[in-house]
């Protein structure tokens, strides 16, 4: 038996069951009011290993990474938000961890974490610091034909570069109380059935398909930007983000291009924030493989806008940033650069209101997504436990203040940016999951939706 809200509605329809199906119907539905009659779902277990598993370690959990109010990841905007108590910080709290398991000022000032990709054997000098990744449309995101394609590298964790691996290595990177990193002593290893879970927990989140370019726009400035995006002879964005995605161009690549690694040269930009900020000062990032190829894999970009700063090194701030970052001599120089060049006889090289219309495309369609994944958690509140309803709530206003974030930070659909403010104020966290409350969660709904047409060209 599904579970029963136990507020009026529930109430209310607990009663008219009654009387349909008999008292036993009644006390089957009356008892259980907040706890699942049924054991949890894969994604629930996954969920709760994911926020409340410590595996015996120090005290962080995947979530102290991969925030759900953050995207699934971790900006430094929210890390300036956290106590000193949250067991991100156990690198300047924890003696046994103050040397080599993080980099304290780059984490706070860039929100970049200690990997070490090429092994624990020498912590001071084999690392890097990269950007915490949201897990979102993962779905979409990891398969290649060379095989899953996990991290920024694709490196995957030591195993064989899958979901289920990259969980075991998240907890060995992560998780220990000395730098010893001795399983069973330092923390427990996930059981099979605990990976099986975070597994269908990951997949379960964010995009499950991939877009199909191109959008009708009302705004004719993001269908400028869509185009330049799309045009393998201007932008040439889609050659590598197919559908503003994370694959291949199967016109570029053949069928079945799925997700490509390339040296773009991110690594070569000259006063990247973490080589100015603190010590130590990383060693360059070798990307794929041991020793490192320089590749890193293709990220999508639909769920970028609100997940910036951008890149493996969260070089840039702003998405009009990364954008521009493709008129670089750092990418023009670099192997996937020359490609470009030799391909079309030219480089990248956009101008300023190129790079700004290509921007407020990425912004655009990072809102549409914010929209239905809004609406996708409030449709889930209206069903789930009260506590997992307020949860799917701070999420849903987590996404609406994305989209108007990433709207009004380029004066884009001022229009929509007003129904998204409506929306947010009706997914307040109610004191009681009441009929008044399903009503407001059903107006939130439309004031989404409204959002969702003023982005869109008005159906002819
Ligand atoms: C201390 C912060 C931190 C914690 C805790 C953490 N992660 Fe991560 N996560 C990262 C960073 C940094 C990366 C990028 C790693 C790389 O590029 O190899 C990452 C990458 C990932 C990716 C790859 C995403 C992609 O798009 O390829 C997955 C999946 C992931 N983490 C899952 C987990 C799981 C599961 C846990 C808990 C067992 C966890 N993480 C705990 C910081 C963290
Ligand atoms: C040759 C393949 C290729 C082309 C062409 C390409 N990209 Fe990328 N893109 C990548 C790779 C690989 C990364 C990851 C680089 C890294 O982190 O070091 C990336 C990263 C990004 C990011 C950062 C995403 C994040 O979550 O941090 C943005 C934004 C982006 N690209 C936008 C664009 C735009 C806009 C264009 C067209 C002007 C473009 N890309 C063209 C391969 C490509």
């Amino acid at each position: 038996m599904k579970r029963m809200r136990p507020g009026l509605a529930g109430r209310a329809l607990v009663r008219g069951l009654a009387a349909v199906l008999g008292a036993a119907a009644l006390a089957a539905c009356e008892n259980t009011p907040d706890e699942p009659s049924e054991p949890p779902t894969l994604v629930e277990r996954g969920r709760q290993i994911f926020f409340n598993e410590t595996f015996e370690g120090n005290g962080r959990t995947c979530g102290t990474c991969h925030r759900a109010e953050d995207n699934f990841g971790l900006t430094p905007n929210f890390i300036a938000t956290l106590p000193l108590e949250d067991p991100l910080f156990v690198a300047e709290t924890v003696d046994a961890l103050k040397n080599g398991f993080e980099a304290p000022a780059q984490m706070r000032a860039h929100g970049l974490i200690r990997e070490n990709l090429d092994g624990f054997e020498d912590l001071e000098n084999k690392f890097t610091l990269r950007g915490v990744p949201h897990v979102l449309a993962l779905r979409t995101s990891v398969a290649s034909p060379a095989g899953p394609r996990t991290g920024w590298s694709g490196d995957g964790a030591p195993g064989d570069g899958s979901l289920r691996a990259f969980a075991v290595g998240a907890v060995i990177q992560h998780f220990p109380k000395t730098n010893n990193r001795v399983a069973g002593v330092d923390f427990r290893l996930p059981t099979d059935e605990e990976l099986d879970a975070l597994e269908a927990f990951m997949l379960s989140l964010g995009r499950q398909e991939e877009l199909t370019l191109p959008i009708a726009f009302r705004d004719p400035l993001v269908m400028r930007g869509q185009a330049i995006f799309t045009d393998n002879a201007v932008g040439r964005c889609n050659v590598c983000h197919f559908n503003a995605g994370a694959n291949g161009d199967p016109a570029v690549f053949g069928p079945n291009p799925g997700n490509r690694n390339f040296d773009t040269g991110v690594e070569d930009l000259p006063d990247l924030p973490s080589h100015v900020t603190g010590q130590p000062v990383p060693p360059r990032d070798d990307g794929f493989g041991i020793p490192g190829d320089g590749t890193f894999n293709t990220p999508p970009l639909v769920e970028a806008a609100d997940t910036g700063p951008f890149f493996h090194n969260n070089a840039v701030a702003t998405i009009e940033e990364a954008v521009g970052f493709y008129n670089s001599q750092a990418f023009n120089n670099s192997p996937a650069g020359q490609l470009i060049r030799q391909a079309t006889g030219t480089g990248i090289a956009l101008e300023a209101t190129q790079v700004q219309a290509v921007a407020a495309f990425l912004r655009s369609i990072n809102a549409l997504e914010n929209i239905r994944e809004a609406t996708a958690r409030l449709a889930e509140a209206l069903t789930a436990t009260d506590a997992r309803a307020a949860e799917a709530l701070l999420q849903t206003r987590a996404e609406i203040d994305d989209a108007i974030e990433v709207l009004s930070g380029a004066s884009l659909s001022g229009d929509a940016v007003l129904h998204l403010r409506e929306a947010r104020r009706l997914s307040a966290s109610p004191r009681v999951y009441d009929e008044a409350w399903r009503e407001s969660v059903g107006d939130a709904i439309a004031a989404l939706e409204r959002a969702r047409v003023r982005i869109l060209a008005p159906q002819s």
